[in-house]
């Protein structure tokens, strides 16, 4: 019988046998299954956005925004631990995320402390243009309004979107060449780097998830400068008609 890495059954205690290595992800697995709370197909989710994320953004504090029970948080601390900590915020934090955490805890102790959790709309979080805000699958139009959260911040970002609606995001008029999920995640690339942004456009496994296209950007220093220069701001008041 396979593994289906794509399977939304909860991982327990009966799966610690198919994790016996010594490497970071078996010893994450391994906590995830004592926690007996979270669906397998988030475990690999969060771990294949964690790795590509921290190949590109190192540090920063880590803001995953509509993040349940954020285990993308904990991983992107455990891959890079110049982040000094991490905030999970979701309107509905999970009950067992606590037991997650402590779970992951007890694992790495120098996790303790880190990773916050906040209940609340991801409208409500202060971002700062040193953090990186990440979102793993934030529903249709949460993933633009985690963007915006971003970009109005400058802070960096990585998003893997997924249910995508056509009515509340944009497709662009792309839709004739383009299937909509793609013509949407396209103009949020297009988004991205209009606004400044070096962007790198990845996918996870699909064999994880189908909705498997992660959109990372970073605000570099020099384009921060442009962004903020007369010049620049005369270049957009002229664009924008003003
Ligand atoms: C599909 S789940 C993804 C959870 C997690 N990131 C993951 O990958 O497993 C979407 C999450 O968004 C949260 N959510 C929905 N609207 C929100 C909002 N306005 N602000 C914060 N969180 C929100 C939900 O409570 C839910 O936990």
């Amino acid at each position: 019988m396979t593994f289906d890495p794509a399977s939304r059954s909860k991982l327990t205690t009966h799966d610690l046998g198919r994790f016996t290595g010594d490497t970071m992800f078996d010893r994450l697995a391994r906590a995830v299954c004592e926690a007996e709370c979270l669906p397998r197909k988030e475990l690999y989710e969060a771990w294949e956005v964690a790795r590509r994320v921290r190949r590109r953004i190192r540090g920063r504090r880590v803001l995953d925004l509509a993040g349940g029970h954020g285990l993308l948080a904990h991983a992107l601390l455990l891959l890079d631990d110049t982040s000094p900590t991490a905030v999970v915020v979701d309107r509905l934090v999970p009950p067992s995320a606590a037991i997650l955490s402590e779970r992951l805890e007890v694992t790495w102790p120098r996790l303790r402390g880190r990773v916050a959790y906040q209940a609340g709309d991801l409208g409500a979080v202060p971002v700062t243009p040193d953090d990186l805000v990440v979102s793993c699958h934030a529903c249709g139009a949460l993933s633009d309004a985690v963007l915006t959260r971003a970009i109005e911040s400058h802070a960096a970002v990585a998003v893997l979107p997924c249910c995508h609606d056509d009515e509340a995001s944009v497709a662009g008029g792309l839709t004739g060449w383009l299937t909509t999920p793609m013509a949407i995640d396209v103009m949020r690339a297009m988004r991205l780097q209009g606004a400044g942004y070096t962007i790198w456009t990845q996918t996870i496994p699909a064999a994880i998830t189908p909705q498997n296209r992660l959109l990372i950007g970073v605000l570099e220093e020099m384009a921060r400068r442009i962004w903020r220069s007369p010049r620049r701001q005369l270049f957009s008041h002229a664009r924008d008609g003003r």
